[in-house]
């Protein structure tokens, strides 16, 4: 499946992930700036913070409890569309989404 990420610098990156993946994994493997992935996705850091482009959000749902607990302590501003891209596994209904790297 496809993922594209809008990058801080405005520009756009679009990338092949296999299902299974998940976002933050994806980002690090492709070398997108500002997503970290300092716990190695075990929701416990919250550097792997994107925003899920408006017509994506639905698809992906929103945050569980945990989640959404640690999305109140990133560094960027949190939006309605905020999740911690380590908790969104890629899979063939999610081909073609749009995330956005948030700039601190
Ligand atoms: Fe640490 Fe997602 S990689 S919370």
């Amino acid at each position: 499946m496809k993922v594209t990420w809008t990058l801080q610098d405005g520009g756009t990156r679009t990338a092949d992930v296999a299902p299974g993946t998940n976002m933050m994994e994806a980002a690090v493997a492709n070398g997108i700036n500002g997503v970290v992935g300092e716990c190695g996705g075990c929701l416990s850091c919250a550097t792997c913070h994107v925003y899920v482009a408006d017509d994506w959000a639905d698809k992906t749902g929103g945050p569980e409890d945990f989640e959404d607990a640690m999305l109140d302590a990133t560094e960027a501003e949190r939006k309605a569309t905020s999740r911690l891209s380590c908790q969104i596994v890629a899979d063939d209904s999610l081909d073609g989404l749009h995330l956005i790297v948030p700039t601190p």
